[in-house]
């Protein structure tokens, strides 16, 4: 079953509560989602695992932990999740980035697939996807799967803001991913937006209408 860890961590909630903010632009817009994919990074990272090697201090020598040399890709959903890859990166910067292009047709709300570019290595690499918007769930279901569908075998998602309805679509679509939001919020609306969510993500951060 999959794990849900809702974020409560202070510098966390500040930072969201400016990006809600309809005064907010886009410069602040896009440094905040950045700030914040770091710190949600740092959490989503804890069960890397761990060996240990042997070192020399200055003092004497020891053993010290250090990360196994896990493959790790970071794949954002286009356009929006674009936003959380830099934060990411700063972590991890040896992670490959693959691209997933999705947009949720407006009349429907289903998502429609229109770029995939992994890495190469798919099966050898654990990878976080990440979008700052889980409404209806189907952009993040649709990514997962065709990550899996090209042999993927372990994947996280982490998302800003969340809706109730598409956290359950993707736990009963994908229970095996563990999910890490920053903010699960109240509902939908009639337009498929959260509530209160932040608007469009996508046009928020690079400032399109
Ligand atoms: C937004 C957002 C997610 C999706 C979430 O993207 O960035 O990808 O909607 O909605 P869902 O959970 O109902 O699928 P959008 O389709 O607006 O595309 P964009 O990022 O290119 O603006
Ligand atoms: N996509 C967004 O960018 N915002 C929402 O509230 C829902 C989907």
């Amino acid at each position: 079953m999959a794990k849900v860890y809702v974020f409560d961590h202070p510098l966390i909630q500040h930072k969201l509560t400016y990006i809600r903010q309809k005064e907010t632009g886009t410069k602040e817009f896009r440094e905040l989602v950045d700030e914040i994919a770091t710190l949600m990074a740092f959490e989503a990272t804890r069960d890397l695992p761990l060996s240990e090697i042997e070192i020399e201090t200055p003092v004497c020598k020891t053993t010290s932990k250090v990360i196994e040399g896990k493959k790790l890709g970071v794949v954002p959903i286009l356009r929006a999740g674009m936003g959380m890859v830099d934060g990411i990166l700063k972590l991890i910067p040896a992670a490959k980035v693959g691209h997933i292009g999705l947009y949720r047709d407006p009349e429907t709300l289903k998502p429609v697939e229109y770029y995939v570019k992994l890495p190469t290595d798919v099966e050898e690499r654990d990878f976080i996807v990440v979008d700052p918007m889980l409404a209806t769930g189907g952009s993040a279901i649709e990514a997962i799967s065709a990550l899996k569908k090209r042999k993927a075998k372990h994947i996280i998602f982490m998302c800003l803001i969340a809706a109730p309805e598409g956290l359950e679509a993707l736990k009963d679509a994908h229970p095996d991913v563990d999910i890490y939001i920053a903010a699960l919020d109240e509902k939908l609306n009639e337009k498929g937006y959260i509530v209160p969510g932040l608007g469009d993500a996508g046009d928020r951060l690079f400032g399109t209408k």
